[in-house]
């Protein structure tokens, strides 16, 4: 008897040293000290020894069942520290690893642009109008001084939906509509972005889509002069104080008289060398202008008698061709990433 309880305990001490994990502990100990378990059927085996016996062997079984709860505890310590440290190993973080950079949005550049060319006129006092894209061939032609089969229809060429309902051409109905907004003769200083479209091939140079700002004074005392003076000082604010204009004449029915404006390149400013921007002609166009035509006031409510005005119209996006040096216009259109990031 003494024999197989030593052996029973060199067994357990063998198996609880090898238990790899706590789970397999615990199965050890419901198969040493379980109620069906080794130690318990040595105890029950008891009953068939002698009187003297009884005692002497049921201490060495207690002595063996604490030993075996002993080893149990102790290696039921070791188990737990060695997970705790796993765990905290295999979740370790690295606190000087270098962090990983948010990506940001940032605008596109013709809405800097524009957003540059509406700081430059609100600072003159400017309000901002807005006008509807799906326009009336009465408001994009007719209150414009381009009444039906005028031959200048022909260099805007449209979309049109019915008859009398086209996609606008330009920006210049928002003229006519913000006179008509107005009461008779009070004054108006306003400018009007937005898109624009025209049967036009797609490009370096043209697109269907595209987007233009009007800009409209009426007043008394308004003169060619007035009309100058404010181009030179957008032109100096958008391209540089050094930027120079040129007024050529030229002809739209709202206008008399008209001009097309140049400035001075501002990339190669005048120095030619190859300049991809002006091909070394030194000047650039960028907008058509003039007095606001006697008929299209009278059309809208003002008396020309009373009031004069100026008025002109340019393209966003070439504004930003020119201020950026950007030598196709389709890359306004085209959200390739390696050119929105240059803005
Ligand atoms: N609307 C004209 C165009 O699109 C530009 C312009 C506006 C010219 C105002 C004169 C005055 O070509």
């Amino acid at each position: 008897m003494e024999s197989k309880i030593a052996e029973l305990k060199a067994a357990a001490a063998d198996s609880i040293k090898a238990a790899a994990d706590l789970k397999e502990l615990d199965n050890l100990r419901v198969k040493f000290l379980g109620k069906k378990g080794e130690v318990t059927n040595l105890l029950r085996g008891m009953s068939q020894l002698s009187a003297e016996e009884r005692p002497k062997i049921g201490k060495i079984v207690n002595e063996a069942r604490a030993d075996i709860e002993n080893l149990i505890a102790a290696k039921n310590s070791e188990l737990k520290a060695k997970a705790l440290q796993n765990k905290l190993a295999s979740e370790k973080i690295d606190v000087t690893l270098a962090g990983r950079k948010f990506q940001r949005g940032h605008l596109h550049p013709l809405t800097l642009t524009l957003n540059r060319i509406k700081e430059i006129f609100i600072q003159m006092g400017y309000s901002i109008e807005e006008g509807p894209e799906v326009e009336t061939d009465y408001y994009n032609f007719e209150a414009l001084n381009l009444p039906k089969n005028h031959p200048a229809r022909d260099t805007q060429d449209s979309f049109y939906i019915t008859e009398e309902i086209l996609l606008r051409t330009q920006t210049s109905p928002v003229q006519a509509r913000t006179m008509q907004k107005h009461k008779d003769n009070a004054p108006i200083r306003m400018i009007s972005p937005g898109r624009v479209y025209r049967r036009d091939d797609f490009d370096s140079s043209h697109s269907p889509a595209f987007t233009q700002v009007e800009g409209l004074v009426i007043d008394k005392g308004i003169t060619f002069g007035s009309l100058i003076g404010t181009l030179d000082f957008f032109c100096k604010q958008m391209f540089g104080e050094s930027t120079k204009i040129r007024l050529r004449p030229s002809f739209f029915p709202f206008v008399e008289p008209g001009v097309e404006v140049d400035v001075s390149c501002p990339i190669c400013h005048g120095n030619g060398g190859g300049c991809k921007v002006c091909h070394d002609s030194g000047w650039l166009e960028i907008l058509g202008a003039g007095e606001v035509h006697p008929k299209v006031l009278e059309m809208s409510g003002y008396d020309s008698s009373k009031v004069s005005g100026f008025a002109w119209g340019c393209g966003v996006e070439r504004i930003a061709m020119i201020k950026y040096g950007i030598d196709d216009l389709r890359y306004f259109f085209e959200n390739d990433m390696r050119f929105l990031n240059q803005f």
